[in-house]
């Protein structure tokens, strides 16, 4: 098949890439993608590196066995454990994009308050994340929240309602107080709690995700690969996952199609 028209891959450790999957579709309709979830084995943000790495890493091969043109890392956790080894092997036949935290964002609002980074335990404590968040520590006050848990909810396709709420609350209450100047969200699972999170902070602390800038990003690097689709019509998704069954492909889809 042409080069331009293999699908792109996407990896997550479950159903939570889907968040960028969908902003990829918007900014890249007429690509075929082919996701893959692991959620057989998340969460990943309680593991060790070397353990999320050897599961990007056989993630990545049925990917390129799926004959995917590039790769989107669309979890921050693997991103951080994985990724250099990964464009090491890779990036001379194929862009491999990842994601992190959307910190600048952030600190360009420039409001009153803590810059809170919403993400799992091992995206926090890794050394991607601490440098990034050094760049900024100059201009911003920023407080890494691990939120350990979230993610297993997500998975099960709990999104909204009384424990998604209980669980937000108890995470910024104890912020409230001295202010929040914005909320990033530095896993790919919880945009899709971002309408509870609204809800738990009265509309009015800004909620940033990285999803629209690592789409942004894929584009690129498909330009300047050369790789971009020239078709017409628009492409198809196809959605795997470890669990391989019919419970985690529905929520998949149906987390494809939510109106936010
Ligand atoms: N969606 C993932 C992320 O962006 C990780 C979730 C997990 O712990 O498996 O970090």
């Amino acid at each position: 098949m042409n080069l331009e028209n293999r699908p792109i891959g996407f990896f997550d450790s479950g159903v939570g890439g889907i968040s960028v999957l969908k902003e990829a579709i918007k900014v890249l309709p007429r690509e075929d993608y082919i996701y893959f979830g692991d959620s057989k084995n998340a969460p990943y943000g309680t593991r060790s590196v070397e353990e999320v790495k050897t599961l990007t890493f056989n993630a990545v091969d049925y990917l390129i066995k799926k004959n995917a043109k590039a790769l989107v890392i669309a979890c921050n956790t693997a991103t951080s454990a994985a990724i250099t080894d990964l464009r090491e092997k890779y990036s001379d036949h194929m862009p491999v994009i990842g994601i992190e935290p959307a910190l600048k964002p952030a600190v360009e609002y420039n409001r009153r308050g803590k810059i809170i980074i919403m993400a799992t335990p091992m995206t926090l404590a890794e050394a991607k994340f601490n440098n990034l968040m050094e760049n900024y520590r100059d201009r911003a006050e920023i407080t890494p929240l691990p939120c350990p848990g979230l993610v297993e909810l997500i998975e099960e396709g709990i999104i909204e309602g009384e424990e998604v709420n209980r669980y937000l609350q108890k995470k910024v209450e104890p912020f409230k107080e001295t202010g929040i100047a914005a909320i990033v969200l530095g896993c790919t699972h919880y945009p899709f709690i971002k309408k509870e999170l609204s809800i738990v902070l009265e509309n009015k602390v800004p909620i940033i995700d990285g999803s629209m800038g690592t789409a942004k990003q894929l584009k690129r690097q498909l330009l300047e690969y050369n790789i971009i689709s020239k078709r017409e019509e628009a492409g198809k998704v196809e959605i795997s996952n470890s669990l391989n069954n019919n419970e985690i492909i529905n929520l998949s889809y149906r987390l494809l199609n939510l109106n936010e």
